[in-house]
């Protein structure tokens, strides 16, 4: 297919440069005929000059058109047409445009508009795919009622679908038939969808406080029902909660999700039809693992929660993207936490902001959660939008408190119900809640770059009084011309004793507000140990000079169960650290028997503590997160020194690894309830630390494992452990990687993971397994949850991807060029892999260089991918 080039068209879009449109578009009605020979759309849109702006002809966006008449009034009229826009200079006040025009959706590997997934059509409009369906003011703050009528032969698509409530449907003699569809209301057009398919549906209702019934469909492709009521759960339970929590009511007749397993992304907020990712809708016992029940949940409450954040009340145009995606993340997160086990929840949120977050931030690709300038806004789909932004949502909650935050989500609704609208409107109707003065606090929304906060802290026993002097830094901001303004950080934090008692009246929520300032607590009798930013209370660095008894005292005994997680995290990266260092050097590392002690406690206490906490706490940080750590990152002494203190783990507490493993049975029917997923993910964490130790007892052990387990969470964990040994022979390996995709190789959610355990393996093998697996049968170039799971992932595995010869890079830049054409998001995302290109040292460092070059260099080379690969380079 032909898609935009960096060549013809990269112009940078500003903010700055923000007007509202010259027209308004009040209402579109749509006829849209699917034949063989291609698509045909009809539209007839209800044009109103906006009379705030200057007179202006009419300019309409669109892309990939092949337009067949326009008319206005009903006349013909003379109009200029260039491959992304069609102008029209005399038009009265008010008047209706008709355009027609044919596409092709069949052709479209893109993903954007409206495209063929296996044997169905659907859309995807966000950001800017409505302008390959037909011409259009393609922006968020142009918002209309639609009508729409679908055409398309009746055996082979008797299912048609649109937004919002059916009104009319029939058949015409040549056996298509047609469906008329009617949303109430007013939409930007990049929530309109349709879908026409052969699918089968799950149905069901909900009735919402004040006592109207929504029809509720879940539609699949045909044979997948059973792996539908998980997400029509989530669903009813989104839609509940969001009434509890937030007063929220669902405001349709209907709500529709479509699952399409050809899917850019997660799932889409539609108005009233969703299209998900099969991903996140398709679940059951022996597919789907307790992660992605969970993650299911979220998603599905998510796009739920987008009907009033996002759709109800949205964007402006797209730098305010955050306004609708920090602020939904923040509501699924929520959602996830009161529907599963809140204190794991939160550390799980920690680990991916770390893990992808932070390093987006300290990358070429660093931006604020609002950016100022893009020149392909799909780039900005970002972990620092979504997920950093959430972050900033939680500090205002944090900051104003739970009911003003709510109060503060009242008055947002109460004035922007219907609009488009900036992150300023958001922050200002939390402040009119509150009476909070946020000004400091916007700079979190204009300022990028992970924020450092170190933390002293200083006893006077004559005064008895701790003084905690905090001083902020943002190595980003500080390239900038002017000096970093300091955020407004809340910093919660607590004291506690050498005993390990928490002080009373010691826990407090800090303001910082300046470079430098100090904060004293009274009455203290004796030195403290502070614990700092407990529920990670503000996404930033934290330093104290903590010792390591320290530590493991806040471990054994923090009461804020993300601080106590996070001590074991501080005392193992250190630990991580200092063995890569020692191994790079030629040292053996050094592993104090303080810190296996302080895992054997963990293990010894994990009736009280909770399996999944103690699952998370034996976790030990990730390589990409202490990569970013390192100042010249050694992949291989990071990796071989953060195996060897799981090996080391492993041998030292062999037999209580072994005894909790055979203590945490589930004999209960499998159930993906918080409780047993957390004792199914402490036991697979202690069947993969057994496997460190080489022993063929435990390979058996895994082996049996796969072979005997009735739930995919189980089977997955030991063919995980098993892919992951790197001492041949291994033949239960073998066996199980054949046996998985023998028995799943007809599920294509399962075969993503089969995919997935090789790419993310650590064998030194793994590239030529991966380049191998792009010829086998089970993948599919153009589809890209198989290009995330095998090639994407396969970019994530630090030591194998920045392999010393480059080879990792060569391979990546092949994937780049081989896809960017056809499918230029998902081509954009893989060439993130390179981003912290520079934290390596020169020899990879010159790898990298040349393979961003033959990408940079490429002619005609995507505009999305132009944008990524120019700042990795720049
Ligand atoms: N708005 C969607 C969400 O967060 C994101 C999304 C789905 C998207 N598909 C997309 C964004 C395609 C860009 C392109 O729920
Ligand atoms: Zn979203």
């Amino acid at each position: 297919m032909k898609t935009d080039t960096a060549a013809t068209t990269a112009p940078t879009i500003r903010l700055q440069d923000y007007t509202p449109p010259a027209w308004w578009i009040d209402t579109v009605n749509l006829d849209i005929v699917i034949a063989d020979t291609g698509t045909t759309v009809t539209a007839r849109l209800a044009l109103r000059r906006n009379a705030d702006q200057p007179r202006q002809p009419l300019v309409l966006d669109g892309a990939e058109l092949d337009t067949l008449s326009v008319t206005v009034d009903g006349q013909p009229t003379p109009f200029l047409a260039t491959p992304d826009t069609l102008t029209v200079e005399q038009l009265p006040d008010t008047c209706t445009l008709t355009t027609v025009v044919r596409i092709q959706p069949d052709q479209n590997t893109c993903l954007s508009g409206l495209y063929r997934s296996k044997d169905g059509y659907f859309t995807q409009c966000e950001a800017q795919g409505f302008r390959r369906i037909t011409w259009f003011l393609d922006r968020p703050d142009v918002m209309s009622v639609y009508t729409v009528t679908l055409h398309a032969d009746k055996a082979r698509f008797p299912v048609l679908l649109a937004n919002g409530n059916p009104v009319a449907a029939g058949e015409h003699t040549d056996g298509t038939h047609w469906a008329t569809w009617q949303d109430p209301f007013k939409k930007p057009c990049y929530l309109f969808a349709v879908v026409a398919g052969k699918l089968d549906v799950l149905k069901d209702t909900f009735r919402t406080a004040s006592g109207r019934e929504v029809q509720l469909a879940i539609y699949v492709e045909p044979g997948k029902l059973d792996q539908c009521p998980h997400a029509m759960a989530a669903l009813k339970k989104s839609m509940q909660w969001d009434e509890e929590r937030f007063g929220l009511e669902c405001d349709l007749d209907h709500y529709m999700i479509v699952a399409v397993g050809d899917f850019n992304m997660g799932a889409m907020e539609n108005k009233g039809l969703n299209i998900f990712n099969t991903k996140y809708v398709l679940a059951r016992p022996d597919v789907a693992t307790d992660v992605d029940f969970e993650n299911i949940d979220r998603v599905v409450a998510h796009e739920y929660f987008h009907n009033w954040t996002g759709n109800r009340v949205t964007c402006r145009e797209w730098f305010q993207l955050s306004l609708k995606e920090g602020l939904t993340v923040f509501r699924d997160q929520e959602f996830g936490a009161d529907l599963h086990n809140r204190q794991t929840a939160r550390i799980r949120e920690v680990r991916t902001l770390r893990a992808a977050q932070f390093p987006e931030d300290a990358g070429p690709m660093a931006h604020p959660i609002r950016p100022e300038s893009y020149i392909e806004i799909n780039n900005f789909y970002t972990a620092t939008v979504y997920e950093k932004g959430a972050e900033v949502i939680r500090m205002i909650q944090t900051l104003i408190g739970r009911d003003a935050f709510r109060a503060g989500m009242d008055e947002y609704f109460r004035r922007h119900d219907g609009q488009a609208v900036t992150c300023e409107d958001f922050v200002a109707a939390m402040a009119a809640a509150s009476g909070f003065d946020f000004s400091q606090f916007m700079r979190w929304y204009k300022q990028p770059g992970t924020p450092r906060v170190t933390v002293d802290g200083h006893f006077d026993a004559e005064s008895r009084s701790y003084t905690l002097t905090c001083t902020q830094t943002n190595p980003k901001a500080s390239d900038a011309a002017n000096n970093p303004a300091p955020y407004l950080i809340p910093l919660r934090v607590a004291l506690f004793s050498e005993a390990g008692t928490l002080l009373p009246g010691s826990e407090r929520t800090l303001h910082l507000s300046a470079h430098s300032q100090s904060f004293v607590f009274d009455h203290i009798d004796a030195e403290p140990i502070p614990s700092l930013l407990r529920d990670f209370s503000a996404p930033v660095y934290l330093d104290f000079d903590y010792t390591p008894d320290q530590l493991t005292l806040l471990l054994a005994h923090e009461s804020d169960p993300f601080n106590a997680w996070d001590a074991g995290q501080r005392l193992a990266t250190r630990l991580i650290l200092d063995a890569a260092e020692a191994i790079a050097a030629g040292r053996a590392p050094h592993w104090p028997e303080a810190f296996v002690a302080a895992c054997r406690r963990l293990l010894q206490t994990q009736a009280e503590r909770g399996s999944a906490f103690v699952a998370e706490a034996l976790t030990l940080p990730g390589e990409g997160t202490l990569a970013e750590l390192m100042p010249v990152v050694d992949p291989d002494a990071l990796h071989a020194a953060r195996n060897a203190l799981r090996r080391h783990l492993a041998e030292q507490l062999e037999g209580e690894f072994a005894g909790l493993y055979a203590a945490l049975t589930v004999a209960e029917p499998y159930a993906p309830s918080a409780e047993q997923a957390g004792r199914r993910a402490l036991r697979n964490v202690c069947l993969a630390y057994l496997l460190e130790t080489d022993a063929d007892a435990y390979r058996q052990l895994a082996a049996t494992q796969f072979r005997t387990a009735d739930n995919m969470t189980d089977q997955f964990a030991a063919l995980a452990a098993l892919a992951n040994v790197t001492t041949d022979p291994c033949p239960q390996r073998e066996q199980a990687l054949a046996d998985f995709y023998t028995r799943w190789q007809h599920e294509a959610l399962v075969v993503d993971k089969w995919l997935q355990v090789q790419s993310t393996s650590r064998r030194a093998d793994t590239l030529s397994t991966v380049r191998a697996l792009t010829a086998h049968p089970a993948f599919d170039a153009g589809n890209p949850n198989k290009i995330y799971a095998l090639i994407r992932a396969f970019g994530a595995n630090l030591v194998r991807f920045h392999a010393a010869d480059g080879s990792g890079y060569a391979f990546m830049a092949e994937r780049v060029l081989d896809l960017q054409d056809k499918n230029p998001q998902v081509a954009s995302r893989l060439a993130r892999s390179f981003d912290r290109w520079k934290q390596f040292d020169t020899g990879r460092q010159a790898h990298a260089r040349a393979a961003l070059e033959r990408i940079c260099n490429h002619p005609g080379l995507a505009r999305d991918v132009l944008e990524v690969v120019s700042r990795a380079l720049g």
